[in-house]
């Protein structure tokens, strides 16, 4: 597919004039990653935006303890490393490649003369900010408020609402999600993800297996909230 063609399909691009379209396309370099392979690097330089056209990437943060925090996940169209582009500060999160993945990249002053000629696409970057930045508030308050299970609870009602499949026995997540991965998208340890997964799953709230977690009662995920 060329520049053009995928420039189309992203929000970030959406309606952009056919000669400004070509323009930036000249301005983009691709890249691509394996599985599991690291993109940027929390507190690194950075000056440059990568918008995800195949595949997918988890943003996430370390703590000094070597404990993983996912904080957000970038699928096909979305955009990441605006932060440090933006503010000139270091990377805030670091960034890996959940499954093979293929970027394109824009460095700093194309993408803000970019936004300077484009006031929609300006206002989309700002809408995706409040929406990440919403999420990080609830996050973080779920971190105050909600125990373990509640947090694995709300949090799989969200991914279910964004990668859930209906089936016959459930809604698969169709993340593939490790217990372990599961256990950094709520700030837990591993051991206290599998124990409140595997008291969901004796409630019949849950299935875990092969292909990753399937909800089987929605309705009872979300009164554990309340
Ligand atoms: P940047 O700081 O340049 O590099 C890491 C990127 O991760 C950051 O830009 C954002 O694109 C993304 N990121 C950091 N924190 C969050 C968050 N809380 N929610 C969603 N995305 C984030």
């Amino acid at each position: 597919m060329d520049e053009r063609t995928l420039l189309n399909g992203i929000p970030l691009f959406a309606g952009m004039p056919g000669e400004q379209l070509q323009t930036l396309a000249g301005a983009l370099k691709r890249r691509t990653y394996r599985q599991g392979a690291p993109i940027l690097h929390q507190g690194d330089p950075g000056d440059s935006l990568f918008i995800v056209v195949a595949g997918r990437v988890r943003i996430y943060t370390l703590s000094p303890e070597g404990h993983e925090l996912s904080v957000w996940i970038c699928d096909e169209g979305d955009f990441f490393g605006e932060m440090a582009l933006l503010s000139g500060e270091p990377r805030s999160a670091s960034a890996e490649a959940m499954q093979a993945t293929e970027v394109l990249v824009l460095q700093r002053q194309a993408f803000r003369d970019y936004l300077l000629a484009n006031p929609t696409a300006a206002i989309h970057t700002i809408e995706v900010l409040s929406r990440r930045l919403r999420s990080t508030t609830e996050d973080a308050e779920g971190l105050l408020s909600l125990n373990v299970t509640q947090r694995i609870a709300r949090k799989l009602l969200q991914l279910m609402e964004r990668y859930g499949v209906p089936g016959e026995d459930g809604v698969l997540i169709d993340l593939n999600l490790s217990q372990e991965a599961m256990a950094t998208l709520v700030g837990t340890t591993r051991e206290s993800a599998n124990r409140a997964l595997s008291a969901l799953r004796d409630q019949g709230i849950v299935q875990v297996d092969r292909d990753g977690i399937r909800v089987i009662d929605p309705e009872k995920l979300q009164e554990l909230l309340y």
